[in-house]
């Protein structure tokens, strides 16, 4: 049994993670850290194989040095945060430390197309769209995809109500464009991902282990 601690756990994507984790039979639920339950990721650390970290850009990086000092793995989801930070307390930690930018299938299919395609296409953009609560612009996945991608790729960041987490990527060429488009309609499209973290996350070879793809890829 992997014992969870969850952080941001009345949040959004917080409470989700703590609903999946209950349901899980290999995962049992021993903390639930949020300043709106009155309790700190402190108070629950003493518990918990993994903290998993859905809160804050400008509280990731403490939670998750609390937990890498306290020996407890850390699986974080909260995008735009400090990731040299993360580097650094990770160095010198015997627990192991994950974050992906996006813990969906389809999006991490949708970053390793687009970084092919940009290979062979003239240029590219991408659109990220998402609800209007999301703190950071551009979002983490964008950040990353257009990383991978070959060549100045510029980022538009639309947030509106209806919408979960989408992004657009564009490419154009001579007289045609191509567009490789990933649409959420529910947070549940991440718990897949963020269950493989917390049961991978104890044997990564190295620490942090940054994206999905590397839990599901050679
Ligand atoms: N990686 C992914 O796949 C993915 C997917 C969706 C969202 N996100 C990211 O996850 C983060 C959370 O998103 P959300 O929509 O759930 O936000 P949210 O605002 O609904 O929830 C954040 C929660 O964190 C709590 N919190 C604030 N400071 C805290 C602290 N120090 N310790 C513990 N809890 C604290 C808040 O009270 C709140 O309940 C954002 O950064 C978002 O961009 C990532």
């Amino acid at each position: 049994m992997i014992r969870v601690a969850v952080a941001g756990a009345a949040g959004r994507m917080g409470r989700m993670v703590c609903e999946t984790v209950s349901a899980a039979d290999d995962l049992a639920l021993t903390g639930q850290a949020d300043p709106v339950l009155d309790t700190a990721v402190g108070d629950v650390l003493g518990d918990a194989d993994v903290l998993v970290d859905f809160t804050r850009p400008d509280t990731a990086l403490d939670n998750a040095r609390a937990a890498l000092e306290a020996g407890v793995h850390v699986v974080i989801g909260t995008s735009g945060f400090d990731l040299d930070g993360l580097r650094e307390a990770a160095a010198s930690s015997a627990a192991k430390a994950f974050f992906a930018p996006n813990f969906a299938i389809g999006a991490v299919l949708m970053m390793r197309f687009a970084a092919e395609a940009s290979r062979v296409m003239a240029r590219a953009e991408i659109i990220e769209l998402h609800h209007e609560g999301k703190l950071d612009a551009p979002s983490g996945t964008a950040a990353r995809t257009a990383e991978m991608m070959e060549g100045d790729v510029p980022i538009h960041s639309v947030r509106l109500p209806g919408i979960v987490a989408d992004q657009e990527v564009i490419l154009g060429d001579v007289a045609q464009t191509l567009t490789i488009r990933h649409v959420t309609t529910d947070r549940t499209s991440f718990m897949p991902g963020v269950l493989l973290a917390i049961r991978r996350v104890a044997d990564l070879p190295e620490s942090p282990v940054v994206g999905l793809e590397h839990l599901l890829f050679d």
